[in-house]
């Protein structure tokens, strides 16, 4: 099964608009001839000046996060019709950090998901494992429950606008990565959880990237696994001399 890959990068709460708009300018230029699908996710405060820049191109625009309502009296949300609004075509749901720092858990993430496909987003929703849950053997079992819980409710013909993200909580940030062949048992496990779900043909379509200290140097060996469908990239993602070599990697 011959797959694309997709890197995405997540600017989590970096950037100015200035700042968001030459990033996104250098990036619109270096990836015109780009072979892969891409996506940058800035803050939503520069959605709007960068959904300009990457309109029309091979660069998806994405957001952090959504609230789970449509809207409403729900004070410093953004609602899935704002997004569309700006241009928004992809959601990326359950970071890890929505997860940890924000308490956000499965019931949620699971409302925000398919609110999102309702509303006719792509979503990249994001599952992995803490380092105590990982020491403990217990990080196919967390990635699975995560997968199983966030997608309840999502149909056969919706799975296809879903990416899931092996994000394990230990690597991001931290300059620690997970080996190759680690991410790429829990990638494999995640599909054969796909496929209990949705059916083997499905789930050999569904793209499993992984995130976590993805850098220009540990990329090639991760996006040469089997399961391994692409990159969600934090820090890299931050400077095109760091994220170009990672979405143009050989
Ligand atoms: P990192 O972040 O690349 O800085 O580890 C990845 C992510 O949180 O998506």
């Amino acid at each position: 099964m011959s797959r694309p890959y997709y890197i995405a990068g997540n600017w989590k709460m970096h950037k100015t608009r200035a700042e968001a708009a030459d990033l996104a300018k250098a990036l619109v230029t270096d990836l015109k001839d780009g072979k892969h699908k891409y996506l940058v996710a800035p803050s939503f405060t520069a959605l709007e000046t960068v959904g300009t820049i990457v309109k029309g191109t091979n660069i998806m625009l994405g957001a952090q996060d959504c609230a789970c309502e449509e809207q409403g009296a729900h004070t410093g949300e953004v609602s899935v019709l704002q997004l569309k609004d700006l241009g928004v075509q992809v959601i990326i749901l359950g970071h890890s950090e929505r997860r940890h720092i924000y308490k956000e858990d499965d019931l949620l993430i699971n409302k925000k998901v398919n609110l999102a496909l309702k509303h006719g987003f792509e979503v990249i929703l994001c599952v992995g494992e803490l380092l105590e849950e990982r020491e403990a053997g217990k990080a196919e079992a967390v990635c699975e429950r995560q997968t199983v819980e966030g997608l309840k409710g999502v149909s056969a013909g919706d799975i296809a606008r879903v990416t899931i993200a092996y994000e394990p909580v230990w690597a991001i940030g931290t300059g620690k990565t997970a080996t190759p062949e680690d991410a790429e048992a829990i990638h494999a496990h995640i599909r054969k959880v796909a496929a209990k779900l949705y059916g083997a043909d499905t789930a050999a379509k569904i793209l499993i990237q992984y995130g976590g200290s993805v850098k220009p140097d540990n990329a090639a060996a991760l996006m040469a696994k089997e399961n391994i469908d692409g990159a969600l990239v934090g820090g890299a993602a931050l400077k095109a001399d760091t994220f170009l070599p990672i979405a143009k990697f050989a």
